[in-house]
């Protein structure tokens, strides 16, 4: 079979990492032995483009997707299944592959905690105003007023899950000790936990001091915190966004950030990725992005590589994939996170 799969270019020094195009998470031998072929990308345009009339399987990471559109999809007669390494596989058109009978699994779970880690880190990083204390010791200033005049105590502060999954979970169970109330909102899961209550969306928006989002990109996501929605956040408040960039209007954030309507935003996420050089999230006022890496820590990398391998064994030997990493098979979508559910 010819698997065809996309990763960043290896870099001289930078041995640890497993998701480059020099150690491809272990497939080079691991297909090698089998007789399959591999092609190797870096690119995710015009290269991927000429491989779309016989490739059988895609590869490719969130960090560095491979967007699989409808259009990809119809051009790709041969595809069975498209492999997701890592976490949120929206950068296929789940829709597209269903009706052309294309599998979408990923291996999920594979780096929830080390999300979970870096939502709180953003949410510290954003409460302290810890990027304007840096940004002031890299550049030889002593302005005590000026960081200090945003810096708060996560103690006692509302904040807001968007998206009670596995990550959102894990975020909750790591805030608990700091003191403050955890609130969630997720169409299917609507139970209170030991560390959250439920509250509908309008009252997770309007009464929270910092939101979190998790949830998937789903067309009932895509743009969902737009102007409307920002602008109902409370004044001062934060937006930490290590899910999608899509589920947060571009230029709105920019706008509302910049009336300091919102005070600060981070996450990991961008659209497209790899963002531009001139995304405007690279520059608004306030921000603590980072580029996509949340879930690319060594540990998690290493959970992807064995994961992708146990997908490609079951594909080859036909056997059923675990039902946690299965997106889309037999022609439906059926992962729970990625129906619609429309109202939000
Ligand atoms: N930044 C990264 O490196 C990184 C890594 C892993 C995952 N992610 C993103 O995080 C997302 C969540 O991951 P997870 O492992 O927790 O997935 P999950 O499937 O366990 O949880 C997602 C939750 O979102 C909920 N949801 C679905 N539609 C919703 C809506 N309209 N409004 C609110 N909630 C909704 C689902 O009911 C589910 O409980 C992934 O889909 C992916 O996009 C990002």
């Amino acid at each position: 079979m010819k698997i065809v799969a996309l990763f960043p270019e290896y870099i001289e020094g930078q041995e640890n990492q497993l998701l480059n195009t020099e150690k491809a998470i272990g497939l080079i031998p691991f297909l090698e032995e089998k007789g399959h072929e591999l092609v190797i990308l870096t690119d995710n345009n015009a290269d991927l483009d000429k491989h779309l009339s016989d490739m059988d399987v895609v590869i490719s990471a969130p960090f560095y997707p491979a967007y699989m559109t409808k259009e990809r999809i119809e051009k790709s007669p041969n595809l069975k299944l498209a492999i997701t390494a890592g976490v949120g596989s929206d950068h296929v058109d789940l829709q597209a592959a269903s009706e052309n009978n294309i599998g979408v699994v990923e291996v999920t779970g594979s780096n929830t905690v080390s999300v979970a880690e870096h939502a709180v880190m953003d949410l510290l990083i954003l409460l302290r105003n810890y990027e304007e204390g840096h940004r002031q010791s890299v550049n030889g200033e002593w302005n005590l007023s000026k960081v200090g005049n945003h810096a708060h105590e996560l103690q006692n502060k509302t904040i807001g899950i968007f998206g009670f999954g596995r990550i959102g979970q894990l975020v909750a169970e790591r805030l608990a000790p700091f003191n403050v109330k955890i609130q969630h909102y997720d169409p299917i899961n609507q139970k209170d936990n030991k560390y959250s209550n439920f509250v509908n969306f309008d009252e997770l928006v309007s009464t929270s001091d910092a939101i979190t989002i998790h949830a998937p990109l789903t067309p009932d996501t895509d743009n969902l915190f737009d102007y409307n929605v920002l602008s109902r956040m409370k004044v001062g408040s934060y937006l930490v966004n290590t899910a999608r960039g899509k589920i947060v209007n571009t230029n709105d954030l920019v706008e509302l950030l910049t009336a300091k309507h919102i005070q600060g935003y981070a996450g990991d996420v961008w659209y497209p990725q790899p963002a531009p050089a001139d995304h405007s999230w690279r520059t608004m006022p306030r921000n603590a992005m980072t580029v996509h890496y949340s879930g690319m820590t060594l540990e998690a990398q290493e959970r992807i590589e064995e994961g992708v391998k146990d997908i490609l064994n079951r594909f080859f030997n036909s056997e059923p994939f675990q039902d946690k990493d299965v997106i889309v098979s037999g022609g439906q979508i059926s992962s729970a996170s990625y129906k619609s559910n429309k109202g939000k």
